[in-house]
């Protein structure tokens, strides 16, 4: 192998620079020319890509977002789109494909191998949805900027005696806001893996108000069933059972848009480095991730389009300490 390409993809994480320049400078290091295609997919599709060298990478690796671009670009879901991105890098010589992103990602990644185009996979999403990692480059980042968030509306909820709903992103999967939710002492956390009931959340800050507590936090997945705009509408028609008075803070891509921690990028520095080391022993069509503290490869096949479970036993936890 002598020359391959590096894509970012789905939505941005805090590390996925750090994880650019591990690909960079460790394919560098093999002897190996590395392009930086721009855009995820699109920038294949496009041929939007560049050689990258050692220097085109210094000063990035505690920069938020991705200097690579990132996009979702449905006309990769097509065997159309995929096979005029795989011409696209045959003609330039292109022999390998680091892909770093999430579970969509990952999931065209894994297209892409079974076309027989020799791809590695970097595990990258605040979701921290995907199988073949405990956790995913961007989600202690982000993660971070919730609580800071949370811990700074609580301070405001007890000036005026108010109760927060508080949603965060996650797309379908629960972690962040159950982590955030635990961290910031929340008074109740709703995820998607578990349906809550209002009627339950409003008996929990109503028991809140009665014990004298100077506020009420609820930490809410953006995809639980009942998201913080939806709990909020159910509430205003039970106006005054809850005690407190409410307000919501839906957070949004606040949690993508933070400089990396030291720990995302010593994270996506390995996992990087792990990709580039599973293309020059011809390890592909698997995703690279950290499994208790070891970066190991999983197949692409059994990560693509499926969910990480959550450990529930958390939430029950967080439920014993809201007293
Ligand atoms: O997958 C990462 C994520 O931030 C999800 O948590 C969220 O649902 C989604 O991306 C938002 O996507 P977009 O940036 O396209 O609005």
């Amino acid at each position: 192998m002598q020359r391959i390409a590096v894509l970012t993809s789905g939505g941005d994480a805090p590390g996925m620079n750090a994880a650019i320049r591990a690909v960079v400078r460790t394919g560098i290091a093999k002897g190996w020319e590395v392009f930086g295609v721009q855009h995820g997919y699109a920038g294949l599709i496009a041929d939007d890509m560049q050689p990258m060298g050692a220097r085109d990478v210094g000063g990035i690796i505690g920069l938020g977002g991705t200097i690579l671009g990132s996009a979702r670009c449905p006309e990769f879901r097509t065997a159309e789109g995929r096979q005029q991105a795989l011409d696209k890098l045959k003609r330039r010589g292109i022999e390998g494909l680091v892909v770093i992103g999430g579970n969509g990602s990952q999931a065209g990644a894994d297209a892409v191998a079974q076309m027989g185009f020799p791809v590695v996979g970097v595990a990258s999403t605040i979701d921290n949805d995907l199988i073949g990692s405990d956790i995913t480059i961007g989600v202690d980042t982000a993660l971070n900027i919730a609580l800071e968030a949370i811990d700074r509306l609580k301070i405001t909820a007890s000036s005026h005696h108010r109760a927060f709903l508080v949603e965060v992103m996650g797309r379908g999967c629960g972690y962040l806001a159950l982590m955030a939710g635990i961290a910031g002492g929340a008074e109740a956390i709703c995820i998607p893996e578990v349906e809550t009931d209002p009627e339950a959340v409003a008996t929990i800050i109503r028991a809140a108000y009665e014990r004298g507590k100077p506020h009420a936090v609820v930490v809410i997945a953006e995809g639980a069933k009942y998201n913080a705009e939806g709990l909020a509408a159910y509430f205003t028609q039970h106006a005054g059972r809850l005690g407190f008075d409410l307000r919501t803070t839906i957070l949004g891509h606040v949690q993508r848009g933070g400089a990396p921690g030291a720990f995302d990028r010593l994270l996506a520095t390995r996992i990087g480095a792990g990709a580039t080391d599973h293309l020059a022993r011809g390890q592909y069509g698997v995703l690279v991730g950290q499994i208790k503290s070891q970066i190991v490869a999983t197949p692409l096949v059994e990560v693509g389009g499926k969910q990480k479970p959550l450990d529930l036993s958390l939430l029950e936890l967080a439920r014993i300490l809201e007293q």
